[in-house]
């Protein structure tokens, strides 16, 4: 006898990357940034009132709210606070999704929407992406969604779609479907969809202070839509879902824009050189908008060199799924640890 519900018994759990103990390993394998946040963080917990833990927080995160706004062109009723990107896919799955109403989305991409939507109860349809990982529009409308989700840029994949097609896509599932598109990484991408918001009554934008803003052990996302669909996902939110140190902390980050792009821009001529030496060992590599790359292996899975990596303390990732098994995903790290990654590989390869 289970005390669970049927699908809990069943489900398998999300695995996150692995997170080792030892500090002094090449770790990119959970697409952190290397860089450290803002430097103006430091003084803010040096000058935090304890005071303020007493209390609870503002219940919508007021500051951070007015903040994206402003950093997005957008009004503080256009944006939810959320503990994590990964609060506010419980939150849009949640809010859209049910045994009755299925949840849509290209794959391969992000392993949490199916987790989410089988805790949900609510049936899953997986479109594959097309040739090139261009946008299957016709498959994931004629799927029929209550929710549809698109990763822009695409984890682990890194391929981005223009805003445009997003929008072409949006029109398409208007009155229909809601669509989220997770834009974790679009800190390193050439472009996103925030311009879309004013347009669709239909989309919600997924942001992640994890990635471009270093803040990934602070847990600290955020919802952008349009002012109706963000009231609703409002009532389904924890009361409390992000706290007061954590609104302080991420406000200040969020304002500290010209730190933020000084790092953003390290990531991607580290991303550039990442890739050319990869090639340069006889590895494929798939363009990537995001802080990691998706390399395919000279031949067979992907496996042995990721052990071969680890027993050098150089952590990446590996996915035993179909059409992934050749390939690893890396993290972007500092010039030095991808200098640490490089002579690891070299060092494989010839032994
Ligand atoms: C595609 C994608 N979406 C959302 C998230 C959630 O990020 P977080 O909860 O750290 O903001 C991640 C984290 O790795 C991700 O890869």
């Amino acid at each position: 006898m289970s005390y669970f519900r049927e699908n809990i018994e069943k489900l398998s759990g999300y695995t996150p990357g692995f997170q080792p103990k030892d500090t002094n390993v090449v770790k990119l394998n959970t697409n952190e940034n290397p860089y450290p946040p803002s430097p103006k963080v430091a003084r803010l917990l040096a000058e935090f009132d304890i005071n303020r833990l007493r209390r609870y927080p503002t219940p919508l995160g007021d500051s951070f709210r007015e903040a994206a706004a402003e950093i997005n062109g957008l009004l503080p009723e256009n944006i939810m606070c959320t503990n994590g990107g990964d609060d506010l896919l419980t939150i849009v799955l949640r809010s859209f999704c049910c045994s009755t109403r299925s949840l849509v989305y290209p794959a391969p991409t992000y392993s949490l929407y199916e987790v989410l939507a089988k805790i949900q109860d609510c049936p899953i349809v997986e479109v594959p992406w097309l040739d090139g990982y261009r946008l299957p529009k016709k498959e994931l409308v004629d799927a029929g969604g209550a929710l549809t989700i698109v990763c822009n840029p695409n984890a682990p994949s890194g391929s981005f779609i223009d805003p445009e097609e997003i929008s072409e896509l949006a029109n398409l599932l208007e009155g229909k479907s809601v669509l989220l598109v997770d834009e974790a990484y679009a800190d390193f991408a050439q472009d996103n969809c925030a311009k879309l918001i004013n347009k669709h009554d239909n989309l919600v934008i997924l942001r992640s202070m994890s990635k471009g803003y270093s803040l990934a052990g602070l847990r600290f996302g955020y919802a952008i839509a349009c002012r109706e669909l963000i009231a609703g996902m409002l009532k389904v939110k924890d009361s409390y879902n992000v706290d007061a140190l954590a609104i302080a902390v991420a406000t200040e980050t969020i304002q500290d824009q010209d730190y933020f792009k000084k790092n953003v821009e390290l990531v991607k001529e580290q991303r550039a050189r990442v890739a050319k030496s990869l090639e340069s060992l006889g590895f494929k590599v798939a363009p990537s908008s995001a802080n990691f790359v998706l390399t395919q292996v000279q031949s067979g899975d992907a496996s042995d060199i990721f052990e071969k990596l680890k027993e050098r303390h150089v952590f990446v990732r590996y996915f035993p799924y179909d059409g992934l098994r050749d390939k690893l995903r890396i993290t972007i790290g500092t010039p030095s640890e991808n200098d640490r990654l490089i002579e690891a590989l070299k060092e494989i390869l010839s032994s």
